[in-house]
């Protein structure tokens, strides 16, 4: 399996072509097939993959990991350039998403516009799914450790109303190789150790290779009070490492200073994302 970060937050400094932005989206090429998971925030990652060679038209399904502008925001550019793929989501990934301030509330869900002019290429699921041989799509995420603080900022509506958002909109991607499997998180809100317990109780006794994506640590320590303690980022490291996963890559949300942490629990065992980064597994 290949992966190619399209776009992330930062670029790899060999890759000066390549433009960043706050969003994620990965180019999973494994056992014949392609896969888009996730489209970053805007049109970025397709400038980017046509800069990295690789050609979009030729992607058999795409992924979308949950309803946010920075993993989705890309959906249109993607129909633009490829005129066949699927794109797998969840069943309510398409209804609109805030995040909360005190004063005010944030749009941060997909534009509506998309879903309604490209209906057809979407295919809603909401139970765990094989997207294509080996690509699975997994809903049941339990919730055995407790989620980031930062999810408390994220809302969705309700006859009207704002609510908190259970994040039913999101899953996570697991690929099975010959030597394990590889969890894609894409924010990690649901809490990356709930995901990978996931993939390890729909493949019990299968070893994890890797975990790629966000893991949803970020925040400003001092001006947010719903920053991740330094001891749950020391736990998410220690539980990674405890579940023998491999190697792991993340970035996007995750946040510098919990990379940090991450970096000093897990040593040569975490990796960081970067724009133009492949992956080779
Ligand atoms: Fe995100
Ligand atoms: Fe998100």
């Amino acid at each position: 399996m290949t992966v190619t970060v399209l776009v992330e937050n930062t670029a790899e400094g060999a890759n000066a072509g390549l433009r960043s932005e706050h969003g994620l989206s990965l180019h999973v090429a494994h056992g014949g097939m392609a896969v888009l998971h996730d489209t970053g925030a805007s049109g970025l990652f397709a400038d980017n993959a046509a800069a990295l060679g690789i050609d979009l038209a030729r992607v058999d399904l795409a992924v979308l990991s949950h309803g946010h502008y920075d993993h989705g925001g890309g959906l249109e550019r993607f129909f633009e350039v490829n005129d066949r793929a699927p794109v797998f989501l969840r069943l309510t990934a398409d209804a609109p998403h805030y995040a909360r301030s005190m004063f005010r509330r944030r749009e941060v869900g997909i534009p509506r516009d998309v879903f309604e002019r490209h209906g057809g290429r979407f295919r809603f699921i909401d139970a765990d799914t094989e997207a294509t041989g080996g690509v699975f799509l997994l809903t049941s995420i339990g919730r055995t450790h407790p989620w980031v603080r930062f999810n408390r900022t994220l809302g969705a509506l309700q006859e009207g109303r704002t609510i908190c958002d259970d994040l039913a909109h999101e899953l996570a991607m697991t690929v099975k190789l010959p030597d394990g499997l590889a969890v894609f998180t894409g924010c990690g809100h649901q809490g990356v150790l709930n995901m990978v317990d996931a993939a390890r109780a729909r493949f019990p006794g299968v070893p994890i290779r890797a975990v790629i994506g966000g893991f949803h640590l970020g925040g400003v320590v001092g001006k947010n009070v719903l920053v991740e303690p330094d001891e749950s980022v020391r736990g998410v490291g220690e539980g990674l490492l405890e579940r023998g996963v491999r190697m792991t890559w993340t970035g996007h949300c995750t946040g510098e200073r919990a990379g940090r942490i991450l970096k000093d629990v897990m040593g040569d065992r975490v990796a960081f994302l970067r724009t133009g980064l492949v992956i080779e597994l």
